[in-house]
């Protein structure tokens, strides 16, 4: 079978990195996950004490960061800045409080789009992001948008920080910068998180992580 494009888009924590990493091990096939490469970026920035709206510094550091995944033995995608693991380090409070201005600038995007788009040329891919229907990748095969309400997606994200100790922010706290995260990402004048006209929309404030991944792969095999 040719290789083929599987596109997640939705606002954060609605589930879109568990689908889609679910999703990749059940059709053996690779996830990319689009947030934790502007996560990276913004790390990197942060580790110079570069401050984020300097555009001019920050395009600078840019051209020196080499984004790569690789698998764990655990079978986990990690992410690799300059050959470092920091997939916990882009988790941080502090990374997501700044990433949303990071990923609103259009050199940033337009580096990393490229960057997605040769990962998907030579292999099939399931890439969740804000923007992989819309922009990224507007002909991939199947699309979807997962949707949840900012009190279910608020209360996903604080039982993962207290599971994996990421974080001591309140429900209230972490409710506040979803939806502050939201409306940014949403109004940002290049690439917004906007449903793809063709694709299809999931509310999963009532479904398991199973119910949407078996939504999801019952769709692809019709
Ligand atoms: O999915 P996430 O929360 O890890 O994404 C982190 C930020 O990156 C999010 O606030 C918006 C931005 N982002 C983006 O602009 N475009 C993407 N394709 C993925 C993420």
């Amino acid at each position: 079978m040719s290789n083929f494009q599987i596109a997640i888009d939705g606002p954060s924590s609605s589930g879109k990195s568990t689908v889609a990493q679910a999703i990749a091990k059940k059709l053996d096939i690779i996830y990319i996950d689009t947030g934790a490469m502007y996560r990276a970026v913004t790390l990197a920035v942060l580790q110079d004490s570069i401050n984020v709206s300097d555009a001019e510094r920050v395009e600078k550091k840019l051209s020196t960061l080499n984004l790569s995944f690789k698998r764990s033995d655990e079978g986990i995608q990690e992410m690799y800045l300059n050959n470092q693991n920091v997939s916990r380090e882009i988790r941080s409070d502090v990374v997501t409080a700044n990433v949303s201005e990071i990923s609103a600038y259009p050199f940033v995007r337009e580096k990393l789009v490229e960057d997605q788009r040769n990962m998907a040329s030579t292999h099939s891919v399931v890439m969740d992001g804000r923007d992989i229907g819309t922009v990224v990748l507007p002909h991939a095969e199947y699309k979807f948008f997962l949707n949840a309400s900012a009190k279910v997606r608020a209360k996903r994200r604080f039982d993962e920080n207290i599971e994996k100790g990421l974080s001591n922010q309140t429900l209230e706290e972490i409710e506040e910068s979803i939806v502050a995260r939201d409306h940014y990402d949403s109004n940002r004048e290049h690439s917004p998180l906007k449903k793809a006209d063709d694709a299809i929309e999931l509310e999963t404030d009532h479904l398991s992580v199973e119910q949407v991944v078996n939504t999801i792969i019952n769709h692809i095999k019709k």
